[in-house]
């Protein structure tokens, strides 16, 4: 498949992309992933340490981590990362988790007391939004405490995901699909001196899916920027 002409400016681009939790069933060619990593490897890093690997996953072996993560979330195992996360959300951030939670379940039509549609909204994130293709991100080991490498993954996804946008190919980060790192480690053949940090499902975004459609809310700038030493 050709690649699309591309020239939206930054600024639509940043301002159009949207998480993407519903995906046509239809594969992403080989050659367009890798055009996106291109693009997104310009990434800046901690004195160009650039210490990411992406381990791109599709067909069978993403398959399976679906099912392995299915099966562990349904059978009550607990969540099982590699990068130390904190005790849950409070006060504002608590707050703009549940709202958002709250305009994708107004989109999909899902009631507060309907548990089964809850519950199968959490299973879809467990299955990475049944998307076609998984990046997952890892960095080195011996990197830990890794704070300035994990926050060097995170520019590299905010990347990702914009030129994935930009090619007309959807994304969501997706921390729901390593919850259970075990199964994404060996489906996907992580290598032992790697931490599984994150995957971001892709693909081409099924138009018709209603939560595809919701814009997250931003903050007002004047809440959280001070400025220093202007006039
Ligand atoms: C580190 C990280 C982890 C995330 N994990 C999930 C997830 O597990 N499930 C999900 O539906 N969305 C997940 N998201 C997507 C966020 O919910 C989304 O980026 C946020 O609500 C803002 O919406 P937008 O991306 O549409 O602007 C994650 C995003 C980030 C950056």
């Amino acid at each position: 498949m050709a690649t699309p002409d591309v020239h939206t400016d930054f600024r639509t681009v940043v301002n159009e992309r949207r998480s993407i939790r519903g995906y046509k069933p239809i594969p992403v060619p080989r050659e367009l992933i890798e055009e996106v990593i291109e693009i997104a490897k310009r990434a800046p890093s901690s004195m160009n340490t650039q210490p990411w690997h992406f381990h791109v996953v599709t067909g069978e072996p993403l398959e399976l981590i679906r099912k392995g993560n299915t099966e562990r979330m349904m059978a009550g195992s607990k969540v099982d990362r590699e990068i130390k996360m904190n005790h849950g959300y409070e006060g504002p951030h608590r707050d703009r988790q549940v709202e958002i939670a709250v305009q994708l379940f107004e989109a999909m039509g899902i009631e507060r007391d309907d548990k089964a549609r809850r519950q199968d909204w959490v299973m879809r994130g467990f299955r990475q939004f049944d998307a076609p293709v998984s990046l997952v991100l890892t960095y080195d080991k011996y990197l830990e405490p890794a704070a300035i490498s994990q926050f060097d993954l995170g520019a590299l996804s905010h990347a990702i995901v914009l030129a994935a946008w930009e090619r007309g190919l959807g994304c969501v980060i997706n921390g729901q699909g390593i919850m259970q790192s075990k199964v994404v480690r060996e489906h996907a053949a992580i290598p032992d001196d790697q931490n599984i940090m994150i995957c971001i499902a892709m693909g081409y975004p099924d138009e018709s899916f209603v939560a595809n459609t919701v814009k997250s809310v931003r903050e007002d700038s004047d809440k959280f920027v001070r400025y220093v030493g202007f006039d």
